[in-house]
């Protein structure tokens, strides 16, 4: 699949992507508030192969997508949409259940703010929302990081929670925010 926006092209990795992907995923910076990495090469190797696998699996449930500039196909990073099971949103309520999606998205250093991780994102939540009719779409990320909060409230995410010490990043437990943005037109007894 190939998802295509004003800037970007959002594409399956292929096998020759290997250094852009690995350029990105061990450099420290990329995942300082991640539970991953720096990737060593058998990392970024095994991440490849994963993301390929999903490509290929029915139902497929995980699009993990390269991040292409447009203009010349340099590969900067990565985005992604998980597909969940339909949960029952919030106690109380008895409408149909929603399948829930979740969003996230790692770039190389060299190309922060610039807006793409947005742009990105943007495209494919609406991708999870008009094609795979996803009734809610969520994303968490560490309070410290300020760049990641920045592009769930500009997708028009909502603040919907905060876990205490719910993440051990690079050996120290960190918070997490969750952010949630329903699907456009979604009815309110099923929110
Ligand atoms: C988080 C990340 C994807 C953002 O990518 P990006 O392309 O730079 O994001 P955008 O340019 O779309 O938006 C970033 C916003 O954060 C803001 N921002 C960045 N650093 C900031 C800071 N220190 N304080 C306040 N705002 C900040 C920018 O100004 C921008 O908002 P604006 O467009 O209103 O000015 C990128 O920093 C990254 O890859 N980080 C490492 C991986 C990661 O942390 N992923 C998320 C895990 S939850």
């Amino acid at each position: 699949m190939k998802l295509t926006t004003g800037r970007l092209v959002l594409r399956e990795y292929a096998a020759a992507d290997f250094d852009a992907v690995h350029a990105f995923a061990s450099d420290p910076r990329s995942s300082e508030f991640m539970d991953w990495g720096p990737n060593s090469e058998q990392d970024t190797r095994e991440f490849v192969d994963f993301c390929q696998a999903c490509a290929r699996a029915i139902p497929r449930t995980d699009y993990t997508l390269a991040l292409t500039l447009r203009s010349t196909g340099l590969l900067f990073g990565s985005v992604s949409l998980t597909v969940h099971g339909a949960h029952q949103a919030r106690p109380g309520r008895r409408g149909p259940a929603v399948r829930e999606g979740e969003i996230g998205y790692t770039l190389h250093p060299d190309h922060w703010g610039h807006g793409y991780a947005t742009e990105a994102a943007r495209c494919l939540a609406g991708f999870g929302f008009s094609e795979l009719g996803l009734g809610r779409i969520t994303a968490t990320c560490r309070p410290e990081n300020v760049a990641s909060a920045a592009v769930l409230q500009k997708l028009g995410m909502d603040q919907v929670g905060h876990r205490t010490n719910d993440r051990l990043i690079h050996g120290r437990w960190m918070d997490s925010l969750v952010f949630a943005m329903d699907a456009p037109g979604l009815s309110p007894e099923r929110r």
